[in-house]
This record gives structure tokens, sequence and C-alpha cells, in this order.
């Protein structure tokens, strides 16, 4: 099977990129963010403590969590339920930040995206993919931007969706995101030794995507 690995922090548009990549290469797109999300979604809703670890632990057996495919995209069912947009809340983003920190969360989780990957090609997107999840995959990209262009696009999404956001608001949560996730202490948030890296701070969409396709068909040969 051939496996895509793309890395990096929130913000740099991985997951909008992935799916595309994926798309153009008919290989399934997994965005692993998104799965963290959904058990905060289900801790959220069973009122469990998330800063208990051991509460959180406890109630991971009862996390049924699947993955239904639909062309390259993926559904994520928890309980039978497609969970999408509630995915996205502030408070659901906090409580995922939280629990990633977990080796509970991160072990549960870890044997699901290798299985996933075990099955099919696949571009897989997240913090650790190249180094923890996949360390054998085909292709490695860590793609980056700086602080500031990420709180930028953010601010343009959160525009265009109707709110009033704050430009330094936004600025100082990606930072304290990027803190958390490259400081914690399982699994941070790091490149790969032998990933390739893109800093798409002056890049658009099209060419990011570009570059990325490029290095994938510059590492597999039969792409
Ligand atoms: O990419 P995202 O914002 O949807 O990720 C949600 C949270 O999950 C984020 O705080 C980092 C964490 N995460 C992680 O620790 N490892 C991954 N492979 C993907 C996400």
């Amino acid at each position: 099977m051939i496996s895509v690995a793309i890395d990096g922090p929130a913000g740099s548009g991985k997951s909008t990129i992935s799916k595309i990549i994926a798309q153009k290469l008919g290989f399934v797109h997994l965005d692993t963010g998104a799965l963290y999300r959904a058990i905060a979604y289900f801790i959220d809703k069973n009122n469990v403590d998330f800063n208990n670890e051991n509460e959180v632990k406890k109630c991971l057996k009862f996390v049924d969590l699947k993955i239904e495919k639909s062309g390259a995209e993926q559904k994520i069912l928890l309980g039978g339920k497609v969970l999408s947009s509630e995915l996205r809340s502030l408070n659901i983003t906090k409580i995922a930040s939280r629990i990633a920190s977990y080796r509970c969360v991160r072990e549960y989780l870890l044997n699901f995206q290798r299985d996933f990957a075990e099955k099919q090609n696949v571009v897989m997107d997240g913090r650790d993919i190249g180094t923890v999840v996949l360390p054998n995959a085909s292709v490695k990209i860590f793609i980056t931007a700086s602080p500031e262009v990420r709180a930028g696009r953010r601010l343009e999404q959160m525009s265009k969706s109707g709110e009033k956001p704050d430009y330094n608001e936004i600025l100082d949560a990606i930072k304290k995101r990027d803190y958390e996730d490259t400081h914690r202490v399982i699994a941070p948030l790091k490149k790969a030794d032998d990933a390739a890296v893109i800093d798409n701070s002056n890049m658009n969409l099209n060419q990011t995507v570009e570059s990325v396709l490029s290095i994938i068909k510059e590492r597999v040969e039969s792409i």
C-alpha cells in the first residue's frame, strides 16, 4: 500500500491540501485531527471530566468510532451518527487539544490509524503521522506557514461565515496551540527527519498542491 503522511501546525491548510491530493491520486484521505475531535465530542456529550486522564481512559471503552468511505471522502461515525461541523466548535477544539496529550487516547487512535493505512492507499494528515503513526510512510511532507499568515487565513475563513473575529486573539490562539502541540511529551508535532518541508506562507492553494504532488511523484515511482 502507498501512504502519504502530511503533518503540520494548525492553519497550514494541510487537511484541505490532503483532501485534494487524495482526490487527484485516487487515494483515501484521513484527517486524523477529526478523530481526536470525535473523541472530544464523546467526552463532552457524556460529561466526562476531560482534565482527568483516568476518567478519559475509562470512557474510551465505550467509544464506538468508525470511518465510512464515500469516494475519496471520509465520514466519521460515532455510535453510528455521522459527525462533521459539530467537531469544529471552539469547545471541541479545546477539549481535543487537551486529550491529545493523553497516552491512552494516542494509543487508542494509533491502532485505528495504522489499520486504516494497511487496507488502502492513503493520504493521512495530522501532527505525528510521519514520526509515529506511519514511520515507514512512502512519502512524508511537513507543511507549515508563519503564525501571522495562518492567523490571517483563519480570520478570512471566519469573516466569510459571518463572524467578527479579532486578528490578535486568533494569532494568540494559534501560537498557544503551536506551543501545546510541539511541547507535549508524547508524539509532539515535529518534522520527521526524512520529510520534505513546504513553507506555504507565500504560496496559494494551487501552488501548494502542485508542490506536494511533485514531491510525491519524485518519491514514488509508480505514481
Ligand atoms: O488538526 P486539528 O486541529 O483538527 O486537530 C485537533 C487536535 O488534535 C489538535 O489539538 C492536535 C491534535 N492532533 C494530534 O495530536 N495528532 C494528530 N495526528 C492530529 C491531531
